[in-house]
């Protein structure tokens, strides 16, 4: 019976005239070559590839997955809401004073929130109609204004507060395509009332875990985006650097830890250490003020003469040294257990560092790093000079940045529709509140 019924297909098969064949096989063709040219064309007209600094490895391997993740066209529009449109903006930009200078808050290694509104004015993805924007961009620098004390943590949150009474696009969705940047470890505890209010926005923090303050996180993986900290643009810019890379011959340590204990165990471990292995692990007093304030050159000169840098975690998960590690050139290794790093979508982070446990800071740790063949940190340090690119705050025509990167996070978040407990649609697509007042209507 079986045999039968394969027997009467295959004939069936077999009857299938030559001609139709042909004609198949050239549809077939057909749209082969249709799909190329426009996939060509597209090429030439998006603003953001990311296959220029990955294609091939020296083993011959096929792209990596970051030209996997970023390739295609980026297809979104931002909306950046302007300083004057909406009451209490300028307070969270410049301080009750508005004498708060955004020259200064793009220094250090909060930087991001000064450099991504400048990224966003900038780009190609900016949209000035709200009507067809997929995102709003809330423009902030609060983590400055409150450091130069431009704002206490009271105005903060009450101008947040009031901010976002003003905004009709953010009560239509919820704040789900509302995007906000808290740039340190605080994350978008820096605004105390956030769970309240952006508790379903896209927050964009380098922190990913708060739980040690006993703050619940404010950081949700699936989101949320995590942004790599600032590092200085002497050391990122091409031309010239800073401090170049010395050659592992010439390095001087084995490890090294740059930074203030601050109290925290790990780092204290570390500096223990250090005094117990003084030619193997450089740990010195390091003065961030003050006369002997150590200059940004020599910082670097020291964080470079070492073929591990020891990443412990500080008053938070996230450290800059991290990100360092990458432009000097050594391997970062964290010590930070919980740490969420960026571009997961992107990176194989096991291949570009080490992740070692932070319970386990002692004399272990050396051996095993001391056993770590020159071969392999050097094969490391070149994949980290390959994927460096994307901790970078350039303009998304620079394919490979932190901001491109991002920009490809936020597309895949992209929502055809929005909606939220205040949000109902009538039969002919209106969209109005709970008092039948249609959206374009909404005063707040
Ligand atoms: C801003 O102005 C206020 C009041 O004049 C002053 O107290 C404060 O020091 C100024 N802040 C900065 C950063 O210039
Ligand atoms: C934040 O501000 C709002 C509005 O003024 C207020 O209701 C809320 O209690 C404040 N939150 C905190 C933690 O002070
Ligand atoms: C989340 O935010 C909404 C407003 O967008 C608010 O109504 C709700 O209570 C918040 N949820 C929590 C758990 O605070
Ligand atoms: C949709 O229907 C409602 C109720 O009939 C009406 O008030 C509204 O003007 C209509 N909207 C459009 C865009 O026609």
């Amino acid at each position: 019976m079986r045999s039968l019924i394969s027997n009467s297909k295959s004939s069936r098969f077999n009857a299938c005239t030559r001609a139709h064949q042909l004609a198949a096989l050239a549809l077939v063709v057909f749209t082969f070559l249709i799909t190329r040219l426009l996939d060509h064309t597209v090429g030439q007209f998006q603003s953001c590839r990311l296959d220029s600094y990955s294609s091939v490895d020296q083993n011959g391997n096929s792209k990596s997955f970051a030209y996997r993740t970023y390739s295609g066209r980026l297809n979104l529009k931002v909306y950046v809401y302007d300083e004057d449109e909406i009451e209490g903006l300028r307070l969270l930009l410049y301080g009750r004073h508005g004498n708060i200078s955004a020259e200064n808050c793009v220094k250090g290694q909060w930087g991001t929130q000064v450099k991504l509104h400048r990224l966003f004015l900038q780009s190609s993805i900016r949209t000035r109609k709200k009507e067809e924007a997929d995102f709003f961009f809330v423009p902030s620098y609060v983590k400055c204004v409150r450091m130069m004390g431009g704002l206490n943590d009271k105005e903060i949150n009450q101008t947040y507060v009031k901010v976002l009474s003003q905004m009709p696009y953010f009560r239509l969705s919820g704040g789900r395509n509302h995007i906000f940047v808290f740039p340190s470890g605080a994350g978008a505890h820096l605004f105390k009332s956030w769970a309240m209010h952006i508790n379903r926005s896209i927050i964009l923090t380098p922190e990913g875990d708060r739980t040690d303050k006993r703050d619940t996180s404010a950081f949700n993986t699936w989101k949320d985006i995590i942004i790599p900290g600032n590092v200085e643009d002497g050391m990122t810019l091409d031309t010239p650097k800073l401090v170049k890379p010395l050659p592992l011959s010439r390095r001087k340590f084995l490890a090294n830890y740059l930074g203030r204990a601050q109290g925290k165990a790990g780092r204290l471990q570390l500096i223990e250490l250090a005094k117990r292995f003084p030619d193997k692990l450089e740990c010195p007093e390091l003065k961030f003020s003050g006369p002997d304030k150590l200059g940004r050159a020599e910082y670097f000169q020291h964080l470079g003469n070492a073929k591990f840098c020891l990443a412990p975690r500080g008053e938070s998960s996230w450290t800059l040294r991290f990100y360092e590690s990458f432009f000097v050139e050594c391997v970062p290794v964290i010590l930070s257990d919980r740490v969420e790093l960026p571009f997961q979508d992107a990176v194989d982070y096991s291949k570009i560092s080490i992740k070692w446990p932070s319970t386990r800071i002692g004399t272990q740790l050396l051996d095993y790093l001391n056993s770590i063949p020159d071969k392999a940190v050097e094969e490391m340090i070149s994949r980290g000079r390959t994927m460096r690119c994307l901790w970078v705050y350039a303009p998304e025509t620079d394919p490979c940045s932190a901001f491109s990167a991002i920009l490809w996070e936020l597309q895949k978040k992209l929502r055809q529709f929005h909606q939220s407990a205040e949000t109902f649609w009538l039969h002919n697509g209106s969209v109005v509140n709970s008092d039948l007042v249609e959206f374009g209507k909404w005063t707040s």
